[in-house]
């Protein structure tokens, strides 16, 4: 069983929770796209782990994470995170697997993210600043330098001298800022080579064998639909497709290899950096959510904007990734609520519509209409079964069943790890 899990917002659903809970019986986790502009949580027995290039899961005995060929690593975030893995017990040199095809972040991707930032005038996309966007230009210029050129120190130190010269005609010309020195780049750089080499497979072999011997696997999606380059609120989107499509270009297997696909969904909405977000809460409940909900970056710390579910961003993004269940995530933040609000269109101007518009401009001035639905003013957090719930919260999540038409398979009532039941048969092999 080949099983993919993506967010179908814009990213922060939940899906290290949703992954560290369905995961139990799957062998080998597998991130796609995106880098470690990703932060997923996991809180095991009282403790956080914000895992951001290396699968969620991973706290689990047993099982392997390959970070495959479409994701952009910072070898330096990397090593970083598998230290406080180790430090958790993990073997981290057995289960920590890295595709030789996946393109590498250098200190001039970041560099340049921060510039390219500054100098968008009035029209900021609020990068993490990772250096994930110019890091995907130069895999599409055909300049980026990748974990097996890394690990060929023949050729190693020419690619980057000619990578680095060129960035450098660029910082001067540009931005006249001073170049950076080659040499202590090499330096660096070959130093991670000596640790990152045991890591590194050839990531499309590693999963073809591992699915000739029958083993289950799970694609971890990082941000969310609407931060898919092609699907997303563009241009306020990562550089990289986080729908379920891209597992087969960001991994290596074919469309027919995949089994299942789970969407994560939060119970309202979240977004952090800029772009539209239609449903967006007026400013007194947007701080009520925000404190109840924690919604803070776990990648950055910056705030999340957050508003009411909007069923036309997770219907389409339900379409696009051929989302067959969902997992609703942070319903216990909604528990005070005496009336829940879903977004069921948008009016733009004299017309109402129900779909995703194409032209990300027109969500500027889009109204949201919402229907409005009982809330249950009680405590979910403790809920073991769909049926413990109250009768408001089992409404609530009915409606977005019939909205969305897909069922739920998954409901998580707060960040623990056991704080979640699974619904149905979907998400158990
Ligand atoms: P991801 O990027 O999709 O993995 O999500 P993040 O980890 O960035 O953000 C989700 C946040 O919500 C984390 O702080 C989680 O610990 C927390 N969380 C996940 N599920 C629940 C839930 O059901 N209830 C509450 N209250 N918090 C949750
Ligand atoms: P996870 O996997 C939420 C947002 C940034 C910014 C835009 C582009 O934890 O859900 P980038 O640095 O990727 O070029 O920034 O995308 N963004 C995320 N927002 N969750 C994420 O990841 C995100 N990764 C990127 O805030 O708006
Ligand atoms: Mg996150």
């Amino acid at each position: 069983m080949n099983i993919v899990v993506v967010g179908v917002q814009w990213g922060d659903e939940g899906k290290g929770k949703v992954i560290d809970v369905l995961c139990t019986d799957v062998d080998i986790l597998v991130r796609y796209q995106g880098g470690n502009n990703a932060g997923h949580t996991v809180i095991v027995e009282g403790e956080e782990f914000i895992f951001h290039l290396i699968p969620s899961g991973l706290l689990h005995p047993g099982k392997i994470g390959l970070i495959g060929n479409g994701v952009v690593i910072d070898p330096e975030a990397l090593l970083q995170e598998m230290e406080r893995l180790r430090s958790r017990g993990v073997d981290v040199e057995q289960v920590v697997k890295i595709s030789d095809q996946s393109h590498l972040i250098f200190p001039y991707h970041k560099r340049l993210d921060l510039l390219e930032e500054a100098s968008r005038l009035g029209r900021r996309l609020g990068t993490t600043g990772r250096g994930i966007g110019p890091c995907y230009v130069d895999k599409v210029a055909r300049c980026g330098i990748r974990v097996a050129d890394l690990c060929n120190p023949k050729s190693f130190p020419k690619k980057l001298r000619q990578v680095v010269e060129e960035k450098n005609r660029i910082f001067q010309a540009l931005y006249h800022e001073p170049p950076m020195a080659y040499e202590e780049l090499l330096d660096r750089y070959s130093q991670y080579a000596r640790v990152l080499k045991p890591h590194s497979v050839n990531g499309i072999r590693f999963l073809r064998q591992a699915m000739a011997e029958g083993k289950h696997i799970l694609f971890e999606g990082a941000q969310g639909t609407m931060l898919d380059l092609d699907y997303g609120t563009y241009p306020y989107v990562t550089s990289s497709n986080a729908t379920a499509g891209g597992v087969c270009t960001g991994a290596g297997v074919a469309p027919t290899a995949i089994d299942k696909v789970i969407g994560v969904v939060k119970a309202y909405t979240t977004r952090v950096g800029e772009g539209p977000l239609p449903s967006e809460f007026p400013p007194g409940l947007m701080e009520k959510i925000r404190t109840k909900g924690q919604e803070f970056g776990a990648t950055t710390g910056r705030p999340r904007r957050c508003g009411w579910f909007d069923a036309i961003v997770a219907r389409h993004a339900i379409g696009i990734n051929g989302v067959e269940a969902i997992a609703v995530t942070k319903l216990d933040v909604l528990d005070e609520m005496e009336t829940i609000q879903v977004c069921v269109g948008y009016k733009i101007g004299t017309h109402t519509i129900q779909e995703f518009p194409s032209d990300t401009e027109l969500l500027w001035d889009a109204e949201p209409c919402y229907e409005s639905l009982p809330g249950w003013c009680a405590d979910t957090s403790l809920a073991e079964r769909f049926e413990e719930l109250p009768q408001g919260a089992q409404g609530y999540l009915r409606r977005l069943e019939n909205l969305l038409e897909v069922p739920i398979c998954l409901v998580s009532t707060g960040s623990k790890r056991e704080q979640a039941f699974k619904v149905g048969s979907v998400g158990s092999w």
